[in-house]
C-alpha cells in the first residue's frame, strides 16, 4: 500500500469529501489539510451528531491520528480556536493537532478587503467572505505573516507596516480603518493559545514517511474552483488540485498512491460562474431539498443540477484520479428519472472536450442519457452487488464513460452509510 493517499473534490466543492476522509483517516496515521482555509466546510455525522470542520483535518476524530494543518493552508486563528473549543466541548481532544509554522495567518483586514472587493466588483465571484483571496495575495506579495511569526510574537513590525498600507486603501474607499495596537493585542492572545500546536510540519511528515506511516491528504475546495484549472475568475485563490497537495505539504509526488476524486451523483455549485448542467427549475429545487444543499460555511442555498461527466473526465485528467468516490446515490435515487451528461454538443459536434472558458461553454449544450430512479432505501446496503439494478446501471455507466473505477458509494448521511468497493 502506498504511503500517501489523497482525497480531492472533482467539481465545485461540497462533494462530501468529509465522509470519505472520515473513512480513510481511520486507517491513517497522519491526516493533513493542504490548501484553502475556512472557506471549506467538511461535515461528518457520527452517532447522529454533526461535526462541521473548516480548518482542522477531520481525521482529528480518530484517537490515534495526527491531524496536520499544512503550510499551504491559510488560518484565521479565531476560527481555529473556536473549532478546537468545539472539539473539546464534544469530548474530543485537540492534542493530536499540529499546525505548520509556514501557514499564513488571516487578519481582520483580509476579511474586510474580501467583502469590500466583492461589493465593488461588477462581476461578482460570490466568495465566502473569509479573507481567502486577500491573504493569499499577501503571501505572494511577500508581506504575509505566518503562524511561526505569530506564535513567536515576531509579527508586530510587519503587521504595523501592513496596516499602514492597507488603511490607505480603506480610507480611499471611505471604509473604516484598522488599529494596529488593537489587532496586536488580540492576536497575541491567539498566539498564546495556539503556540503548542505549531511545529515544522514538513519534518513531521517526512519522519512519518520514513517510519512507513500512512498519510492521508484531505483536499478542500475542488478542481473546478482551482485558480489555474477552474472557471477563472469564479474560483478560489489556491490550487486545490494535485499540485497543491504537494506544495501545500512538502510531500513529493513519488510518495503519492491513490488519488480519490469525490463527486456527488448529481452536481452543485455555490457562488457565481458557469455551470452547464445546472437545473434552474423544479428539478434543481428538488435536488437541493433532498440533498440538503445549503452551505456548511455560508448557509447559502447551492445551485443544483445533473452530473457532468465531461467535467469529471477533466478532473480525472488534471489530478490523475485513480478511484471515484460517489456520494448521495441515495439522494438521486429518490427522483423518478435521472439525467447524466455524457458529452457536450458544440456547433453540431459532439465531444468530451471540457472548457472553462465562459463564452466557449455558452456555445455548448449538454447531451444527456436518461436513467430510471426510485432506487428505494439503499442506506443499509454494504455491498455493491446488492444495490438495485437501476442504481447499478447508473453507476456502471459513469465508470464506463470516465474510465476510472468507483471505490466508494455514499448511500446516506451517517458515518456507516457507505459501500466500499
Ligand atoms: P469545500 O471544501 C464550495 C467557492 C465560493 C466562491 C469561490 C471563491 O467545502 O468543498 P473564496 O471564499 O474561496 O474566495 O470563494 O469558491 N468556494 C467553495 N464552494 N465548497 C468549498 O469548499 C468552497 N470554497 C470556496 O463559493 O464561489
Ligand atoms: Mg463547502
Amino acid at each position: 500500500m502506498n504511503k500517501v493517499n489523497v482525497v480531492l473534490g472533482s467539481f465545485y466543492g461540497d462533494e462530501g469529501k468529509g465522509k470519505i476522509i472520515d473513512y480513510l483517516s481511520q486507517k491513517a496515521d497522519v491526516s493533513v489539510r493542504c490548501t484553502g482555509g475556512n472557506n471549506a466546510g467538511h461535515s461528518i455525522e457520527i452517532d447522529g451528531k454533526k461535526f462541521a470542520f473548516h480548518l482542522i483535518p477531520s481525521g482529528i476524530l480518530n484517537k490515534g491520528t495526527i491531524a496536520v494543518i499544512g503550510n499551504g493552508v491559510v488560518i484565521d486563528p479565531k476560527v481555529l480556536i473556536e473549532e478546537i473549543e468545539a472539539l473539546k466541548s464534544n469530548r474530543y481532544s485537540a492534542k493530536n493537532l499540529r499546525i505548520s509554522d509556514k501557514a499564513h495567518v488571516i487578519f481582520p483586514y483580509h476579511v474586510e478587503m474580501d467583502k469590500l472587493q466583492e461589493e465593488l466588483r461588477e462581476n461578482k465571484i460570490g466568495t465566502t467572505a473569509r479573507g481567502i483571496g486577500p491573504v493569499y495575495c499577501d503571501k505572494y506579495e511577500r508581506c504575509g505573516i505566518r503562524m511561526g511569526d505569530l506564535v513567536n510574537k515576531k509579527f508586530e513590525k510587519q503587521l504595523r507596516e501592513n496596516i499602514k498600507t492597507k488603511n490607505k486603501v480603506f480610507e480611499m474607499y471611505g471604509h473604516k480603518t484598522f488599529d494596529a495596537d488593537e489587532i496586536i493585542k488580540e492576536y497575541n492572545i491567539y498566539a498564546d493559545k495556539l503556540k503548542k500546536y505549531v511545529v515544522d510540519t514538513i519534518s513531521l511528515l517526512h519522519n512519518a514517511l520514513e517510519e512507513n506511516k500512512k498519510i492521508l491528504c484531505e483536499g478542500a475546495q475542488a478542481t473546478l474552483l482551482d485558480i489555474d484549472f477552474g472557471s477563472y475568475p469564479y474560483v478560489t485563490s489556491s490550487n486545490p488540485t494535485i499540485g497543491g497537495i504537494c506544495t501545500g505539504t512538502g510531500i513529493g509526488a513519488k510518495y503519492i498512491g491513490e488519488v480519490y476524486g469525490v463527486l456527488k451523483a448529481y452536481s452543485s455549485r455555490v457562488g457565481e460562474g458557469p455551470y452547464l448542467t445546472e437545473q434552474k427549475n423544479e428539478i434543481g429545487d428538488k435536488i437541493r431539498e433532498l440533498g440538503h444543499e445549503y452551505g456548511t460555511t455560508t448557509k447559502r442555498p447551492r445551485r443544483c443540477g445533473w452530473l457532468d461527466l465531461v467535467a469529471l473526465k477533466y478532473a480525472v485528467m488534471i489530478n490523475g484520479i485513480t478511484g471515484l468516490a460517489i456520494n448521495h446515490v441515495d439522494t438521486i435515487g429518490k427522483l423518478d428519472e435521472i439525467k447524466l451528461c455524457v458529452a457536450y454538443k458544440k456547433e453540431g459536434k459532439i465531444s468530451m472536450q471540457f472548457t472553462t472558458d465562459e463564452d466557449d461553454l455558452a456555445k455548448c449544450e449538454p447531451v444527456y442519457e436518461t436513467f430510471e430512479g426510485n432506487f428505494g432505501n439503499i442506506s443499509n446496503i454494504r455491498k455493491r452487488e446488492e444495490l438495485p439494478d437501476k442504481a447499478k446501471k447508473y453507476l456502471g455507466r459513469i465508470e464506463e464513460i470516465v474510465g476510472v473505477p468507483i471505490k466508494f458509494i455514499g448511500t446516506g448521511a451517517g458515518r456507516d452509510a457507505m459501500i466500499v468497493c
